[in-house]
């Protein structure tokens, strides 16, 4: 509100993260006038830095907008004036008592806010907690803490980190981000079905024979082997990223759209679920390969990652939601790395239409006349529907198209990035878009068994070619399901 002030600490501030996707996005909300009038950023990390080189260094990763070139230098320059930084270890009370001093100094006794955003390995997030909290908390005002996944490894280091986290901050100030509940389609999920007559009555086991869940990069874990080696691709994206997305997808209607609402819903699906089984997973690891005279590494052959790691860098896995709403409906996920294309989207495929007047026109492929929804979440935004249509003529041909929303082609406007809404959610107190504890819980007891057998009995990933579609398993354990891959990348428009 106007008048008292909000400043923006963002804890680790020299690395990648926050140089990628935290100054732009603060700069983003800036630039449209979001924040309140008196905001102020910090940086705090070890690195030795005066203001000057942080402004510098912030400088090289702000754009505007293509809609919005004008005054963006100004705007910059104007961003650029309130940023500061402070350098300190992560674990000296003290050197946050420093920071405490200097936010003080810069708020001059007006109410303030603050909001740390922790942008650092998740081995040093509860000292990093407990010294922003003991020794840098707003004395008038609130103050709030995003975190950045990974939140533990399985159900046990989880809770131990919440248990931690709570020592310190209550539920309602800990804000855990996925980022990819920031998406303007994951978000327009339940526009799409809750403000639509004509889908959210199909939305069922009735109508719908299955459903995809798809994540895919044509890069590998370059730079990252070290950090990833530890987690996978499952822990990676599918018990976060896409578990949230089928989430929010499944979820019964909530009473409202207040956080706590959709929220309810969302862990009653997450505890409707059965815990992931090893026959219902197929892992992958990418190997290297070359084409003319292009090599691509295998994941091994990154000097971070240990020789002989049989850590996942693809999973594919079928899920199951036992309630009344998708009993038997199977939910595929497929998530990987170094593959052909780089895309992420949610396909639900249709039961056939019962004793359809048009069969022989479809040969003996029926599979291949069913409707098609897809939310294509990135990258050009999309959502359309493959429904059958005569093609114009004296014969009667049947053809499969596309009614096709074209997010550029509609709106001609940019897309937010993820972190600005979910930036500017956690300035306003929205909790909608963050995961609750109890979400977290739910989310891990559903992965923690199958990542432990993975471990136990260790399982050896198929070998998958960098650039190709990924493990023949994956065909297979969809088909076991019949259930055949929306051919991701290829056909679509
Ligand atoms: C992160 C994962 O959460 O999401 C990365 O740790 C992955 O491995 C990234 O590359 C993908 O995010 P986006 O927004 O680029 O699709």
């Amino acid at each position: 509100c106007t008048g008292s002030n909000l400043t923006i600490t963002v804890v680790g501030a020299s690395g990648d993260l926050a140089k990628k996707k935290i100054f732009p996005a603060l700069f983003a909300l800036f630039y449209e006038d979001w924040l309140p009038e008196n905001f102020l950023v910090f940086g705090f990390s070890r690195t030795k830095m005066t203001d000057e080189e942080l402004r510098n260094m912030i400088s090289k990763t702000l754009t505007c907008r293509i809609d919005k070139r004008e005054n963006c230098e100004d705007k910059m320059d104007q961003f650029l004036k309130r940023c500061f930084y402070h350098s300190g270890q992560y674990n000296s009370e003290d050197h946050f008592s420093e920071l405490d001093n200097k936010l003080k100094e810069k708020e001059g006794g007006k109410l303030s806010n603050r909001l740390f955003y922790l942008s650092i390995p998740p081995n040093i997030f509860v000292d990093v907690v407990r010294c922003a909290s003991l020794k840098a908390s707003s004395e008038n005002g609130w103050t709030r803490v995003i975190v950045e996944k990974p939140f533990g490894r399985d159900s046990e280091s989880s809770s131990e980190l919440t248990r931690c986290l709570k020592q310190y901050l209550s539920e309602d100030q800990i804000f855990r981000i996925d980022h990819y509940l920031g998406k303007e389609l994951v978000e327009n999920l339940s526009v799409l079905r809750f403000s639509n007559l004509v889908f959210e009555p199909l939305w069922s086991r009735n109508y719908i024979r299955n459903v995809q869940l798809i994540f895919s990069e044509d890069f590998g874990t370059e730079g990252r082997g070290g950090y990833f080696d530890n987690y996978g691709i499952i822990r990676d994206i599918m018990q976060n990223h896409l578990l949230q997305i089928l989430a929010l997808f499944a979820m019964e209607t909530p009473v409202s759209l207040d956080a706590e609402d959709i929220r309810n819903e969302k862990v009653k699906v997450l505890r409707s679920m059965r815990p992931l089984e090893l026959e219902n997973v197929v892992v992958g690891q990418y190997k290297g390969h070359s084409k003319g005279s292009k090599s691509y590494p295998a994941y091994t052959d990154d000097p971070t990652v240990p020789n002989g790691s049989l850590t996942p860098t693809f999973a594919a896995a079928a899920l199951f939601i036992d309630n009344a709403r998708w009993d038997g409906v199977p939910f595929l996920m497929k998530a990987g790395k170094a593959l052909h294309t780089k895309r992420a989207e949610i396909r639900v495929q249709f039961r056939h239409v019962p004793g359809n007047l048009y069969k022989k026109n479809f040969g003996t492929d029926l599979d291949k006349a069913t409707n098609e929804l897809v939310l294509r979440v990135q990258p050009d935004e999309a959502i359309y529907l493959k429904i059958n249509n005569k093609v114009p003529g004296l014969g009667m041909r049947l053809d499969r198209s596309d009614l096709n929303l074209l997010f550029r082609a509609r709106y001609q406007r940019e897309i937010p990035d993820a972190y600005e809404r979910l930036l500017l959610d956690a300035i306003e107190g929205e909790r909608r878009l963050f995961i609750r504890s109890d979400e977290l819980d739910a989310a891990w007891a559903l992965f923690t068994p199958l990542l432990k057998e993975i471990e136990n009995k260790k399982i050896a990933p198929e070998l998958y070619p960098y650039g190709s579609r990924g493990p023949v398993g994956a065909h297979y354990l969809a088909a076991r399901h019949n259930v055949r891959w929306g051919d991701v990348g290829s056909e679509d428009s």
